[in-house]
C-alpha cells in the first residue's frame, strides 16, 4: 500500500488561544475605516449605528463616501432626526435597499425623542429599534458598547464554518455556526474581535482561494488542516432568482426635464421616484398596449437594448421607450399627475432616485 501524504490537523482547536491570535493581527492589519476608533477604544454608538445599517447589503468600499457625506451633514443623531426624510432618501440613493433609509431616519426620531439621544446599549433593546435586526444589534453592542456579542453575517458564517470543519450545509448550518461563533467570542474587546472576524472574512478567509498561507490563525483552522477550506461552507442548492419583465417611459422635456413619479410609500422602494412605465411583470405585453398606458401623448422612440437590474428577490429587465415632449405637455390622468414632477438633469443628482431609474434614465439619454 502507497503511503498517502496526510495534511496535518490542526495543533488545537480554535478557543481562547486563536482569539488572542486574531486580536493580536487585527492590531497590526486592521483595515483603516472611517467609523473605526483604535484598538481596545470604545467607539460613539451613533457613527457606528449609521456605519452597520449602511454596511447592511452594501460593501464597505461602496458604503465610506456616503458614510462620510452623512456625518457632515447630520454629526449628530438629533440633527439626523431632525432632517425631512426626503432629504435623508435623496442623500441614500445610489446606496440601495431603501427601507433601510427610512427606518435610519425613524430609528434617529425615536433615539433622539424618546430616549434622550442615547443609544441603548443591550442587544435586546437594540433590537427594538427601527431597522436593527440581530446582526446589526450585536454589532453595535459589541463594537459601541464593548458587551460580549457576536455579529454573524455570511462572511463570518464562512469563517467559523471554516475554523470548525462544519460540513453542515447552509442555511441549516446557521443556528450551529451562531453558537460556534459565541463561543469564540472574548468578555473583553468583544468589538475588536467582530470587526476582526469581518477584516478576516472580507481579506484572507475569502469565498474562493482563500489566503490560508498568511492567515493569523491558520493552524487552528479544521477546513485547512482537512485541506477543504474553500469547499466550505456548503450550501444547499438555491433556487433561481425569478425574472420580471415590463416597459418605462423617459419624457424628457424640451427644456431638458425628465418626467419623474414618487412611488407608493409602502413596498419596494417606497417612496421614491421612478420613471413611469408598465407593472413588472413576468410576460411583457405587447407593444401597443403598453404604448397606451404612457404617461404623456407622444411619439415614443424604443431605445435599442435593455436595462436589468438585479434586486434580491428578482431580475429585472426593462425595454426603455423615450419620447422628447413640448413644455406644456399635458399628463394623462392614468399617470397620476400629482404625484409627477418635472426634474431638471442637473437636479437628479440630489434627488431620491433609486440606481435601477438611474440606470433607466441614463439608457433613455445616452442616445440623445
Ligand atoms: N460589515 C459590517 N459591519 C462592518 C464593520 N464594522 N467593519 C467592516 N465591515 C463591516
Amino acid at each position: 500500500m502507497t503511503a498517502v501524504a496526510r495534511k496535518q490537523l490542526p495543533l488545537r482547536p480554535a478557543g481562547p488561544d486563536t482569539v488572542d491570535a486574531l486580536l493580536a493581527w487585527y492590531d497590526d492589519e486592521r483595515r483603516d475605516l472611517p467609523w473605526r476608533v483604535a484598538p481596545g477604544k470604545r467607539a460613539n454608538p451613533y457613527r457606528v449605528w449609521l456605519s452597520e445599517i449602511m454596511l447592511q447589503q452594501t460593501t464597505v468600499k461602496a458604503v465610506i463616501p456616503f458614510y462620510l457625506r452623512f456625518l457632515v451633514r447630520w454629526p449628530t443623531v438629533e440633527k439626523l432626526a431632525a432632517a425631512p426624510l426626503d432629504d435623508v432618501l435623496a442623500a441614500w440613493a445610489g446606496l440601495g435597499y431603501y427601507s433601510r433609509a427610512r427606518n435610519l431616519h425613524k430609528c434617529a426620531v425615536v433615539v433622539a425623542t424618546e430616549l434622550g439621544g442615547k443609544f441603548p446599549s443591550t442587544v435586546a433593546e437594540l433590537q427594538r429599534l427601527p431597522g436593527i435586526g440581530p446582526y446589526t444589534a450585536n454589532a453595535i453592542a459589541a463594537i459601541a458598547f464593548g458587551e460580549a456579542a457576536t455579529p454573524v453575517d455570511g462572511n463570518v458564517e464562512r469563517v467559523v464554518a471554516r475554523l470548525f470543519a462544519v460540513r453542515q450545509p447552509l442555511p441549516t448550518a446557521k443556528t450551529e455556526l451562531k453558537r460556534l461563533a459565541a463561543t469564540l467570542t472574548p468578555p473583553r474587546r468583544a468589538g475588536d474581535f467582530a470587526q476582526a472576524m469581518m477584516d478576516l472574512g472580507a481579506g484572507i478567509c475569502t469565498p474562493k482561494r482563500p489566503s490560508c498561507l498568511v492567515c493569523p490563525v491558520q493552524q487552528d483552522c479544521a477546513a485547512s488542516a482537512h485541506g477543504i477550506a474553500e469547499q466550505l461552507p456548503m450550501r444547499l442548492e438555491r433556487a433561481e432568482r425569478p425574472q420580471r419583465v415590463g416597459y418605462a417611459f423617459v419624457a424628457l422635456r424640451e427644456d431638458g426635464h425628465v418626467l419623474l413619479r414618487k412611488r407608493a410609500e409602502a413596498g419596494l422602494l417606497g417612496g421614491m421616484l421612478e420613471v413611469p412605465g408598465t407593472h413588472w411583470g413576468d410576460l411583457l405585453p405587447p407593444v401597443k398596449e403598453a404604448l397606451r398606458t404612457a404617461p404623456v401623448r407622444a411619439d415614443w422612440w424604443a431605445v435599442p437594448g435593455t436595462v436589468v437590474h438585479v434586486f434580491t428577490h428578482f431580475r429585472l429587465e426593462v425595454v426603455v421607450y423615450r419620447a422628447l415632449v413640448p413644455n406644456n405637455a399635458t399628463l394623462n390622468f392614468w399617470a397620476e399627475p400629482d404625484r409627477c414632477r418635472w426634474v431638471a438633469r442637473r437636479d437628479m443628482h440630489g434627488a431620491a432616485i433609486p440606481s435601477v431609474m438611474r440606470k433607466i434614465i441614463s439608457h433613455a439619454l445616452s442616445e440623445t
